[in-house]
């Protein structure tokens, strides 16, 4: 029987044709019109992918920016069922001022195992490494929750490194993070890319603070493939979210673990890079004898034992 894990390399494909499309407006100061190019090509890609799809979460609704829609039907609709939650351009500010951290991403797993998020569009996130699986406790203050975050790793609570969003509405976060002594990666955006770094042990040991929900799906995934840790819960900011929120009973004090947040071990997160990385580079458009070309550098993450791939594709185009 076929796995969504067997559909790597076609949605592998996906998200490079999002990255060559958008490529040329990386640091174009045109933030939608690249967003608009990567769901284009994204749609068109991964409409020929055999499966039956359908995008639990897309992105767009919160910036009412491009988008492929939450429900919108996805592949030709022959093979295995799959949930797919999608931000063709993760970080479209990074991308149109070409700072690092923006990406292309989609994550897949069985379908009916993606956690639905109603019309929450932000959640507040914990992500740690592997080792401190099981270790944290999520509701736990800031200190402890360090504190249990350095031991698990064998470190000093000094080279703690957590990526926080770089928002007014993490001020105290910050601040706390600062009071145990630990250290602060701040971004103005791109969380995924935060939680990432977490996940993978490259550059910083935990994401903490309020980001997108399809960010935050996206990073479960990501988290499950890599046997990482990971926690949500639903933190409605903008008025008409928070009362559609109470009008939907979203409870915004449970906290959804990993495995609520996906539930399969059938799992695929894949990122593309379209500006420099921790663990993808820029994505590259260039001339050679044969004509123009471009090379996109793709990660995945899949399973749930922490199998990584790379695939570096170099395209005539
Ligand atoms: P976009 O891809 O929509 O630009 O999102 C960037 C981002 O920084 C995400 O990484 C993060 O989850 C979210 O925006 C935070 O939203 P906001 O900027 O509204 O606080």
């Amino acid at each position: 029987m076929s796995t969504v894990c067997d559909l790597k390399i076609d949605l592998v494909e996906v998200c490079e044709a999002a990255a060559r499309a958008c490529a040329p407006f990386v640091g174009s100061g045109q933030k939608d019109e690249g967003d608009g190019l990567a769901v284009d090509a994204m749609r068109e890609r991964i409409n020929q992918v055999n499966m039956k799809g359908v995008v639990v979460i897309g992105e767009g609704a919160k910036d009412e920016a491009p988008a492929l829609y939450d429900d919108e039907p996805v592949g030709t609709g022959i093979g295995v069922g799959v949930d797919i939650a999608v931000d063709p351009i993760e970080g479209t500010n990074l991308f149109a001022k070409d700072m690092p951290g923006s990406i292309v991403t989609l994550a897949a797993a069985p379908a009916g195992s993606m956690y639905r998020p109603g019309s929450c569009f932000y959640m507040d996130k914990q992500v740690y490494p592997k080792a401190a699986r099981g270790k944290i406790d999520p509701e736990a203050p800031v200190a402890d929750r360090l504190g249990a975050l350095a031991k698990a790793l064998g470190k000093d609570i000094r080279e703690i490194r957590v990526f926080i969003l770089d928002k007014p509405r993490h001020q105290d976060l910050i601040r706390d993070v600062y009071a145990c002594g630990a250290k602060v990666r701040l971004a103005t955006d791109g969380d995924v890319n935060g939680a990432i770094q977490a996940v993978l042990n490259m550059g910083s040991d935990a994401l903490f603070g309020i980001g997108g929900t399809p960010e935050g799906i996206v990073t479960a995934c990501a988290a499950r493939a890599m046997g990482a840790e990971m926690f949500g819960r639903m933190a409605p900011q903008k008025d008409f979210e928070i009362k559609l929120c109470e009008e939907e009973g979203i409870d915004t004090k449970r906290i959804i673990t990993r495995d609520e947040l996906v539930t399969s071990d059938d799992v695929m997160f894949i990122a593309t890079g379209l500006t420099s990385g921790a663990y993808v580079h820029h994505v590259k458009v260039g001339t050679d004898a044969d004509g123009r070309y471009m090379t996109t550098d793709t990660v995945v993450l899949s399973g749930s034992v922490g199998n990584i791939r790379r695939v570096q594709t170099t395209l005539h185009v």
